[in-house]
């Protein structure tokens, strides 16, 4: 089924080409930029007209009067230069709000062409603990599945963690000169920071122990049975870790998305044989690398994609070159998104266009970097603690929870220590991820607890608080025996654009499936919540007579459901009571 927008627009566009001839003309619908300029409008006359060299208000009248949108448009109006505004029918309005009363599923419209979408996200490197750095790719990631979920696609997610490479063999080294006692182990990998360092500095400053980790590398890469159990119990312990973090941040993530690095071992010889066969392959200093044109570096010289290192070791492109084909191969993608650290862009560019080439990925297969910023201290600088240390997520979560309690405590001192604590844990982790999720994801954004934790504005803490108004509102009217009607009827203006906000949600949600913008879908609900104060505000439900209280609470509890629904869709379970 068709949002309004696409109504429009195909309505529209339909009339363009039958007045110009121009099949490949587009209407170019959009939201009205003012309210008197109606309800959206149409941009694509002007550059049609442009092409034709004609006038482009005298294309527009003529397009008008040929607008077909069935009972959806009560007035189309030519403005500007060659604008299109357009007003909705409230009939019509009310039709379709009325419609998702009686069927949920009206909310958030299926897409009319379900797709095949692979979605590689959160990915860290199990060598470490999890640390602020994977909190923007997690969460985006898993916001951008859900929405595709929502929207009726086959979604795979796949957690690409990185369990290969040189500093296993330094882990693994360390791990067998310690203790072989399980509890001593798990003891000593309670900390996989400090295990790191330490194995580090070993490794550092010790050339027996370098000698002994290189030496585990290889035989790892050689499959020795000792040493894969060994990398196992580490491999293990490092996801036992991870999914605590997932837990407590209500990702979706589960064991059965793991597809690691170490999946696709097996598969890196034949890949570097098949770009060799595809003659893309150049032998330099020792490596075999692929040298595309349309990378250069700074001097103009080709870049490399190095492949094969000189003493025979794959490298992270190649995986990731074996994954493509996996995936658009095996398992059918149509798309892959990879929600990664926008500082890894050279290196997925280099992979996407090597795996065109080589005919890793179908030639009708979409992949798309999905690119996020950094996070900032308050100093401008990578986010770090105090020492200069990394910030372990677990950390940084539990932190945040502690601030929501004392916030939460002082709003509310007389509500018991077990609900003040349950609503700082929805609240604290909420205000973590909705004020990454509200950041447009390209670019660089400063962490800032007091921001993330403030009840005004776009924040967690503001959103949570006016769903639990709603649902008090709700209540509060239920007991006074008023109960939700199964048709609206839109009389005021504020109840007209409720339940144009409401209907519009589907198209929020059908952009981010397109362009992977969660911030869009934060502002959205930022906007409804707004939308709703001021129909709460100018529109008395109690007071109204029979038919329109009816109505109202139907409005207000619709306006409830997207609420959560969307807040659902970020990863946050909003409380009814706060
Ligand atoms: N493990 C990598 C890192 O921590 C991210 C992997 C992203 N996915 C991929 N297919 N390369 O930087």
């Amino acid at each position: 089924m068709l949002t309004i927008r696409e109504t429009l627009e195909a309505g529209i566009t339909k009339a363009l080409v039958k007045v110009t001839g121009q099949s490949d003309a587009k209407a170019q619908v959009i939201y009205a930029t003012r309210a008197e300029f109606g309800d959206y409008q149409a941009n694509g006359v002007m550059s049609v007209a442009r092409q034709l060299r004609t006038n482009p208000r005298e294309l527009a009248v003529k397009v008008v009067a040929e607008i077909d949108c069935g009972n959806l448009l009560a007035k189309a109006e030519v403005a500007g230069p060659g604008f299109i505004n357009l007003f909705l029918s409230t009939d019509a309005l009310a039709e379709r709000a009325s419609e998702c009363l009686d069927d949920a599923a009206k909310l958030i419209l299926p897409v009319n062409k379900p797709q095949t979408i692979v979605v590689d996200y959160s990915s860290p490197n199990l060598a470490k603990e999890m640390h602020v750095g994977h909190l923007r790719g997690t969460i985006i990631g898993d916001a951008i599945v859900r929405i595709l979920e929502a929207l009726g696609h086959c979604v795979i997610r796949q957690n690409h963690v990185g369990d290969w490479g040189t500093q296993f063999g330094m882990l693994i080294a360390h791990l067998k000169t310690l203790s072989d006692d399980d509890k001593a182990l798990a003891n000593n990998l309670s900390d996989l920071e400090v295990f790191y360092r330490e194995a580090k500095q070993r490794f550092d400053a010790d050339p027996a122990f370098a000698e002994l980790a290189r030496s585990y590398v290889v035989r790892l890469q050689r499959g020795d049975p000792e040493c894969l159990e060994a990398w196992q119990r580490f491999i293990d312990e490092s996801l036992r870790h991870c999914e605590e973090v997932y837990e407590l941040l209500g990702v979706s993530l589960q064991r059965s998305d793991l597809c690691p690095e170490s999946f696709y071992n097996n598969d890196l010889a034949e890949i570097v044989q098949e770009l060799d066969n595809k003659e893309l392959l150049t032998r330099s200093e020792g490596a075999n690398c692929v040298f595309l044109e349309e990378f250069t570096g700074k001097d103009g010289n080709p870049l490399p994609v190095i492949v094969q290192k000189s003493d025979g070791g794959y490298l992270y492109a190649t995986s990731d070159l074996a994954a493509v084909r996996y995936r658009c191969h095996t398992l059918g993608a149509d798309r892959v998104l990879y929600v990664v650290d926008a500082r890894q862009s050279l290196h997925f560019q280099q992979v996407f266009a090597v795996a065109k080439r080589a005919g890793f990925a179908r030639s009708d297969s979409h992949l798309e970097h999905i690119a996020y910023g950094t996070m900032m201290g308050e100093d401008g600088k990578p986010f770090k603690t105090r020492s200069g240390d990394t910030v372990k997520l677990r950390d940084l979560l539990d932190e945040s929870v502690r601030r929501a309690f004392a916030l939460v405590s002082e709003k509310n001192p007389d509500l018991p220590e077990a609900d003040r604590q349950q609503i700082a844990a929805t609240v604290g982790i909420a205000a973590v991820k909705y004020s990454d999720l509200s950041k447009n994801r390209t670019s660089d954004y400063i962490f800032d607890w007091s921001s993330m934790l403030s009840f005004e504005g776009n924040t967690a803490p503001y959103l949570l608080y006016a769903y639990a108004r709603i649902q008090s509102v709700l209540r509060r009217l239920a007991e006074e025996g008023a109960a939700p009607g199964k048709r609206i009827v839109l009389d005021a203006a504020e109840e007209r654009a409720l339940a144009m906000k409401v209907l519009q949600f589907s198209e929020i949600l059908r952009q981010l499936g397109l362009d992977g913008y969660p911030n869009q879908l934060c502002l959205y609900l930022y906007e409804l919540s707004g939308t709703f104060m001021k129909f709460y505000e100018g529109c008395p439900i109690l007071k109204a007579d029979a038919e329109l209280r009816q109505s109202r609470l139907a409005l207000a509890a619709l306006t409830a459901q997207t609420l959560k629904r969307g807040l659902n869709l970020l990863g946050i379970e909003p409380l009814n009571r706060m």
